[in-house]
């Protein structure tokens, strides 16, 4: 197998961590390359769920190496609760590998994250308030830890000297949150250490090295539409989703990667806030909802709905770097008379058409989709697994997507079982 990139083609949730499960199987390391613990990654198979925040969802195949890379934000508290499900299922961590460069999420960056969406009123991001933003902020700041400082004393120490002066100046006066004294950090990072120290790899240049020549995995968190860069900015996350990102965030450069599978729902869901130019706000945006049982992993939250929109696709097909694309969710629309696809935005107020995604988000309140009506097929898709058993209606759809976002579509998946998957 080449050396793949899993990512997200939408806002999140597209059912990316089936597709890693799934291309794990011929894979000898998969690397989880930026984000954190707000991802929520849900894997069914062998008659089990499993749900996975920061660790590789390839962690299911017990001869993989999983490695959570530099680009990532670790908050320990949520590690340890992860690990601990998923130990209670079975789960083996003997081949997971935490690179010493990634971030860890402090107490303080959870309350930050709190506090300014309590209070940024029309400027509220709707985060999962994890923390993320805030770490990667001071990460870019240089006011960071990684995990490598919860190993080296000196460092530790040095680092807090610098930083916590100014932290606390922040904390106390802009968000009026308690300050933290040098011992209690210090004693959460003598806590934290012990905590990942059967996992932090300090060989991962030999064990990269060691890995060249193999096939690799790298995972994609979130989704092009919630990229720091190209996202619907300032409605996003605080990393890079796109492939690129798995150069800068996973040790390997870009050379290492030969194709970026997109993965893309037959319709669109977004958590949080941000403008969503297909979102259905009527009966059927409900019906996609309940059919689709569209829920965050995360937080809970209901997910918004809409048709598909080939403008954002092929837009991510253009920023993500998107080879191929795995379209998901399938058999969501098993049961509907019709299925639409947005192929332009008008905008209302000059009648302007968009065939390219308007980046600038604050007009997208004056878009409106322009749709192409495509029949349902009317019958479970859920139980085929051949391309050729698929009823003619459903082969319609895939190709007017695939015309429409100019990039072929590799994987079908018609249900969240592993096995529930036809392969082009
Ligand atoms: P991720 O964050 O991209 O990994 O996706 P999530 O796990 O947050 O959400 C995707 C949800 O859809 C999960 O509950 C999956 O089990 C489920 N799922 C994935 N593929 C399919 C599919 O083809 N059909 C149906 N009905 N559910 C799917
Ligand atoms: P997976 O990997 C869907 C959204 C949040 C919010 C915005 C910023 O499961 O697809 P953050 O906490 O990152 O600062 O929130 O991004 N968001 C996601 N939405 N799936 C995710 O991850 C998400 N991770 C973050 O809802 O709108
Ligand atoms: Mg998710």
């Amino acid at each position: 197998m080449k050396n793949t990139v899993v990512i997200g083609a939408q806002w999140g949730d597209e059912g990316k961590a089936k597709i890693t499960d799934l291309l794990a199987e011929n894979a000898d390391m998969i690397i989880r390359y930026q984000g954190g613990c707000n991802a929520g990654h849900t894997v069914v198979a062998n008659g089990k769920t499993y749900k996975f925040h920061i660790i590789p969802s390839g962690i299911l195949n017990e001869e993989t190496i999983c490695f959570i890379g530099a680009g990532t934000v670790i908050h320990p508290e949520s590690f340890e609760r992860e690990l601990n499900e998923l130990k209670a299922e079975g789960v083996n961590f003997k081949n997971l590998k935490i690179s010493p460069l990634a971030s860890i999420t402090m107490p303080y960056h959870i309350e930050v994250d709190g506090y300014s969406e309590l209070h940024a009123g029309k400027g509220k991001i709707g985060t999962t308030r994890k923390g993320i933003g805030p770490t990667y902020t001071d990460k870019a700041a240089r006011m960071g830890l990684k995990i490598q400082d919860l190993y080296s004393y000196e460092a530790l120490s040095e680092k807090l000297d610098i930083i916590l002066p100014i932290k606390n100046k922040i904390l106390k006066n802009v968000y009026g949150i308690e300050e933290y004294t040098k011992e209690c950090i210090t004693s959460l990072c003598e806590k934290y250490a012990e905590l990942f120290k059967p996992y932090v790899c300090f060989g991962w240049q030999d064990l990269l090295n060691r890995y060249k020549d193999r096939t690799i995995l790298f995972e994609g968190a979130q989704g092009v539409m919630l990229d720091v860069d190209y996202g619907t900015y300032p409605f996003v996350t605080s990393s890079s989703p796109i492939g690129g990102g798995a150069s800068t965030g996973s040790g390997y450069g870009p050379s290492m990667i030969h194709e970026v599978v997109g993965v893309s729902k037959a319709y669109v869901t977004r958590v949080g806030e941000g403008p969503f130019v297909t979102e259905l706000t009527d009966e059927i945006g409900k019906k996609i909802q309940e059919v689709g049982h569209e829920f965050g992993v995360t937080t809970g939250r209901p997910r918004r709905c809409g048709w598909f929109d080939a403008v954002i696709m092929k837009y991510a097909v253009l920023v993500g770097g998107i080879t191929k694309v795995a379209l998901t969710k399938m058999d969501v629309f098993d049961d509907f008379d019709e299925i639409k696809i947005c192929t332009a935005y008008k905008d209302c107020r000059n009648d302007k058409v968009y065939t390219s995604y308007p980046t600038d988000v604050f007009i997208h309140k004056y878009l409106e989709p322009i749709y192409e009506v495509m029949p349902g097929w009317k019958t479970s898709l859920s139980g085929i697994r051949n391309y050729d058993d698929l009823p003619e209606n459903a082969k319609k759809f895939i190709s007017k997507v695939e015309d429409l976002i100019g990039a072929p579509i590799g994987i079908i998946s018609v249900g969240p079982d592993r096995e529930q998957t036809i392969l082009l």
